[in-house]
């Protein structure tokens, strides 16, 4: 299977990548579901935007402890190192993520379409002034803005808010244009990301799928499942695409 998907990637003429969570859980990031998945600890709700504006603090101390605790210290893994090289090489023509942990950014990829947003940046929700995260005291919560006052929110997609305009343009013309698909770590549950594959399917991509369990797209659109974690997947098609 690993020397099959290597050769289809290596004749691609446009292949793209898919990411979700999984890509990221040997980073030490946990997913979202699944048995270590944040939703079994956390109440999704305090992700819902008319949530995080009414209760501001009480979202916040989720938000610091599920994204900021957590990502400062992930590093990308074998996984983002692997795409970043394809890239690098010219196989790869770009990523869609639907993670905000940067680690594609980290990992040396230059074209990736963040769906979700990013949570490096934080954004003031009056005057729209950026912050880097890093530089905003999280003890404080929920953070204000130093200029204005207004209130902080972290620059990633809440439920119920609408995806960047931009990201959304550039990931369905990529799907579009792929004739092979890279889908890793994503159990393929929420929209409209989780599209992304399916389009690309729809216009005649070849759809490999890295991920240990089957998810929504394995049966529908995947055409080869490696049945293996990120990493030492990407790890070995690469070894094979170079041998
Ligand atoms: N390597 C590859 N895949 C893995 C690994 C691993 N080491 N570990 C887990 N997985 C797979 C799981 O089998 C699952 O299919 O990663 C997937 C994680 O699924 P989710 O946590 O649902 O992640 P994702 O599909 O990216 O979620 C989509 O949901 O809450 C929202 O905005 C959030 O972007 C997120 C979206």
């Amino acid at each position: 299977m690993i020397k099959k998907v290597a050769e289809v990637i290596k004749n691609s003429s446009y292949c793209i990548a898919f990411s979700g969570a999984g890509i990221s859980v040997e980073s030490g990031v946990p997913p979202f579901r699944g048995e270590t998945g944040i939703w079994n600890r956390y109440n999704p709700q305090l992700l819902d935007l008319s949530y995080f504006y009414n209760q501001p603090g009480k979202s916040w101390e989720a938000i610091r402890e599920i994204f900021y605790d957590f990502f400062s210290v992930a590093k990308p893994n074998g996984a983002h190192l692997a795409l970043a090289k394809l890239e690098q090489d010219g196989i790869l023509k770009a990523v869609v993520t639907q993670n905000i942990d940067n680690l594609h950014y980290d990992a040396g990829s230059k074209e990736v379409y963040e769906f979700h947003g990013n949570s490096q940046k934080l954004k003031c929700l009056d005057c729209n002034t950026y912050y880097d995260a890093k530089e905003v005291n999280l003890k404080v919560i929920p953070p204000k803005c130093d200029k204005c006052g207004g209130l902080l929110k972290p620059d990633f997609i809440f439920f119920g808010e609408g995806i960047p305009p931009e990201a959304y343009q550039k990931s369905f013309d990529a799907a579009q244009k792929a004739d092979v698909v890279i889908v890793i770590g994503s159990t393929g549950e929420v929209m409209p990301a989780c599209q992304v594959p399916v389009v690309a399917k729809q216009s005649g991509a070849t759809i490999i799928e890295i991920n240990p369990d089957d998810s929504n797209f394995t049966h529908q659109i995947t055409d080869y499942h490696v049945k293996m974690k990120a990493a030492e997947a990407m790890e070995a098609i690469v070894k094979e695409i170079y041998n």
